[in-house]
């Protein structure tokens, strides 16, 4: 495969000229994608489980063959530890609410880390209130790490349930889970990874790592919209109680009491999203066919010539470590004294696509000191010449700025 062209893959960059660097948003999708999701509708549209007939037929195999898939790509041990989801969000409530529930009793402590996203800290929030349970943080130190005594001091003997994201959606900062997976073991706890900002750039093995819980999205990995994936161990899926209740979950109905599915319809409530399904398979297929090695090749050149060219901008302010090898292509910034929602509309006048805000992660901004910043990150698709871009646009917004700056 010729990475150079990669560009050409997704549809989009014909009909927009773009610079896109938002993928930690959600990703752009290929064209093999787009066309498994039109193949679906045009040649296989029936709903999975429900029908005797050949085309309901194909779309179960389709579910079947797409969390086959999924296993294989996580190394997990059984295909019925992958549950489909409609976007990490749900994985996590679902987590929080049905093994939480279970498992949290008053006094125990729920450690999080700081730069969680939103989707994260809202359900455990909820769940440490509910059952009179601690909450506690894993704070960043000056060098934006997680360091050894703040793991040593948060996860006790108390801790029954931890949460680390592979990587910031806010800032870009790669953590040491492994680490953080490791102590929590240590003092029996079950660890939740929020993968959803690593898994286009880098694999996850849930057997290496021995993560108990992992959920992504399929959208940030060229995927489609509307799919999330949670990986949990089946002893523990096993003992859980289903998170939402309807058909295709259950076994049997009666008037006063129900039994339900095993894994993993029983988290599986209701008609799938076979089709985005199905595309997640295809985006699975379309990243190993391009090979994570690669990714990781021009990423990192990405994002080494990004970290230079705005570190060269004295307008700008950066918030990240010194040492790149723990940053992954998202940066996040500021340009003194212009609002980030400033910037973005002005880059966006010049075709650079950004997000600008709190990046669903106030606590983070919040222990920063600021209230929000420009977010800029790389895809596959990315070039220098997006950067450059990148970077011409902010000088333009340098110059409209500097009189009140
Ligand atoms: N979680 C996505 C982001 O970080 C939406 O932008």
């Amino acid at each position: 495969m010729n990475i150079g062209n990669i560009k050409r893959d997704f549809p989009i960059f014909e009909n927009n000229d773009i610079s896109y660097l938002d993928s930690a948003a959600t990703s752009q999708k290929p064209k093999c994608v787009i066309d498994c999701i039109k193949n679906f509708y045009k040649n296989t549209n029936a709903n999975a489980h429900r029908g005797a007939y050949g085309l309901s037929l194909q779309s179960s195999a389709l579910l079947s063959n797409a969390r086959h898939k999924v296993a294989k790509f996580l190394n997990a041990k059984y295909d019925e530890e992958i549950i489909f989801t409609k976007n990490s969000t749900e994985a996590l409530n679902l987590i929080a609410q049905s093994y939480g529930n279970l498992a949290i009793k008053k006094g125990d402590e729920i450690v999080l880390s700081i730069l969680e996203h939103h989707s994260m800290i809202v359900p455990f929030q909820n769940l440490a209130k509910h059952k009179s349970a601690e909450l506690k943080f894993l704070y960043l130190d000056k060098n934006y790490q997680i360091n050894e005594k703040e793991i040593e001091d948060k996860i006790t003997s108390k801790t029954k349930i931890v949460g680390i994201s592979t990587v910031s959606n806010a800032l870009g900062i790669i953590t040491d889970y492994q680490k953080i997976i490791d102590k929590a073991h240590s003092v029996g706890a079950v660890v939740v990874v929020d993968a959803s900002q690593s898994i286009a750039h880098v694999p996850f093995d849930v057997k290496k790592t021995d993560a108990d819980f992992v959920i992504f999205s399929a959208h940030k990995m060229y995927g489609p919209l509307g799919v999330g994936v949670l990986y949990g161990k089946k002893q523990l899926l096993e003992k859980m109680p289903p998170f939402l209740m309807g058909g295709d979950m259950i076994e049997y109905v009666y008037e006063d009491n129900t039994t339900f599915a095993p894994l993993p319809n029983k988290f599986e409530a209701g008609t799938m999203d076979v089709a985005s399904i199905s595309a997640l398979e295809v985006a699975i297929s379309y990243i190993e066919s391009i090979g994570y090695e690669n990714i990781e090749k021009v990423e990192n050149e990405l994002k080494i010539y990004l970290y230079q060219r705005l570190k060269n901008l004295p307008y700008i302010e950066l918030y990240c470590s010194d040492d790149l090898q723990k940053q992954t292509g998202l940066v996040s910034f500021n340009v003194k004294g212009v609002h980030p929602h400033d910037v973005a509309s002005i880059l966006d006048m010049q075709g650079v696509c950004v997000r600008a805000g709190n990046h669903c992660a106030q606590p983070l901004l919040r222990w920063l000191g600021v209230n929000s910043t420009v977010r800029a990150s790389v895809g596959i698709y990315n070039t220098k010449a997006d950067i450059d871009r990148l970077i011409l646009a902010l000088e333009k917004v340098y110059q409209t700025f500097k009189k009140y700056i």
